[in-house]
């Protein structure tokens, strides 16, 4: 499924470094489906060419607002009237305060203020001392309070040497929250607290028990939660995925650390979605140094304890979150997750077999809950997971205030 399938999208560069990872930006979107016409101010054109613009955009790119070849030439109003958004990116402090402004002399200046209804995203990039400068924060307060949706920026190394704010998101995440900004706002002003991937237990420093979990589902689930508007805090075992933009990550090793994690967490979320694949016990005797092999190669002798259930201790809290569990079966999956729900406690518990979709990216989740049980046909996880949210967005109660 192409993600930006038909939309029609404004690509406004201004003057920055960042121009050039703009490329990559506009092959990507193009490949989910994205019509992106390319509107460059005259100081972009000094960091990237409209050749490469036009040649990845596969469309003429537009610098003058004075072009004699367009019939009516009047491309500040063609352009932004045809378009599902307008993103700016990279995104100058000059252009942000001409933005604030209201101010029109050039072609993409124009166009902005030309927009009607149509939504505006602006990526900032620019050195740390010009974002942390009071005019430029003023700006950017008064861009959000008049709609503009701002896309980072984030924290890290800058072209100029320094490090700090100011820095432009990649462009996977600025493609990423475009994405988002299209997804139904189903969990809008909802905070969600999602587990994900496998526990890990030590037996000594270089050995350790685990679950086979790659963290795919509980990661999509949370990109979703995010696209849909929720603050989501994701509570990691050990994994080798990146963060979804605008996630909040804590990283654990073992069931007891994710506990510790999640009973701190667990009150300020409306939400709890239990997908990690928490291992039931750990080991009591393990070791400070690497065990080693004895003459007779006997096997170690283990001892396990039991690990707390962590979204049982959740379901039973008062005016705790909304809970859902998971449950990842080899067979009898409509007996066993049934029984699973009820054992635990919670609303929706959803259930897989586990050999179909163990590393797998396509999952097939069925719900069960008190009526009876539903399922999602088969699909990507990032498409599993948004049905998902979409579910609990249906069945979740209504806030007292709202
Ligand atoms: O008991 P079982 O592991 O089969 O239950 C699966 C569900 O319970 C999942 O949602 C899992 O994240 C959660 N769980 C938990 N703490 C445990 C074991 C499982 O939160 N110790």
């Amino acid at each position: 499924m192409l993600e930006l399938a038909n939309k029609r999208i404004v690509l406004g560069l201004t003057g920055g470094i960042a121009c050039y990872k703009l490329a990559e930006f506009v092959r990507r979107a193009t490949e989910q489906g994205a019509i992106i016409d390319v509107v460059m101010t005259e100081a972009a054109t000094h960091f990237i060419t409209p050749v490469t613009m036009q040649a990845l955009s596969g469309r003429p790119v537009y610098l003058d607002p004075w072009d004699a070849r367009i019939p009516n030439n009047m491309p500040h109003i063609n352009l932004s009237r045809g378009a599902d958004a307008i993103l700016i990116a990279p995104a100058s402090t000059d252009f942000m305060a001409k933005l604030v402004h209201g101010m029109a002399d050039d072609l993409l200046s124009t166009l902005c203020v030309a927009r009607g209804a149509c939504p505006l995203l602006v990526a900032p990039a620019m050195n740390r001392e010009m974002w942390l400068n009071p005019a430029t924060q003023r700006n950017a307060a008064q861009l959000r309070e008049d709609g503009v949706v701002l896309l980072g920026p984030a924290e890290g190394d800058q072209a100029c040497g320094e490090t700090g704010g100011g820095r432009m998101i990649e462009p996977d995440q600025i493609l990423n929250e475009l994405i988002a900004f299209f997804q139904p706002k189903l969990l809008q002003g909802r905070r969600v607290l999602i587990t994900a991937g496998p526990t890990s237990e030590r037996i000594d420093p270089v050995r350790v028990i685990t679950n086979r979990s790659s963290g795919k589902t509980g990661y999509a689930i949370a990109r979703a939660a995010h696209e849909a508007g929720a603050h989501v805090t994701l509570v990691s075992g050990p994994t080798a995925l990146s963060t979804p933009y605008g996630v909040d990550r804590v990283d654990v090793e073992s069931a007891r650390q994710m506990h510790d994690a999640v009973m701190q967490l667990a009150q300020a979320n409306d939400v709890f979605i239990s997908v990690a694949a928490v291992a039931d016990w750990h080991v009591v005797n393990s070791s400070e140094q690497k065990l080693k092999k004895t003459a007779d190669n006997a096997a170690p002798a283990l001892q396990f304890a039991p690990n707390p259930d962590i979204l049982a201790e959740v379901a039973a809290m008062q005016n705790g979150p909304w809970c859902v569990g998971f449950a990842a079966e080899t067979e009898n999956l409509i007996q066993h997750a049934d029984a699973k729900r009820r054992r635990k406690g919670v609303p929706l518990l959803v259930g897989n077999l586990a050999q179909q979709v163990m590393d797998a990216d396509v999952t097939e989740l069925v719900l069960f809950e008190e009526g009876g049980h539903t399922s999602l046909t088969p699909r990507p996880k990032l498409q599993a997971a948004r049905a998902l949210v979409a579910a609990i967005a249906q069945r979740l109660p209504r806030k007292n205030n709202t």
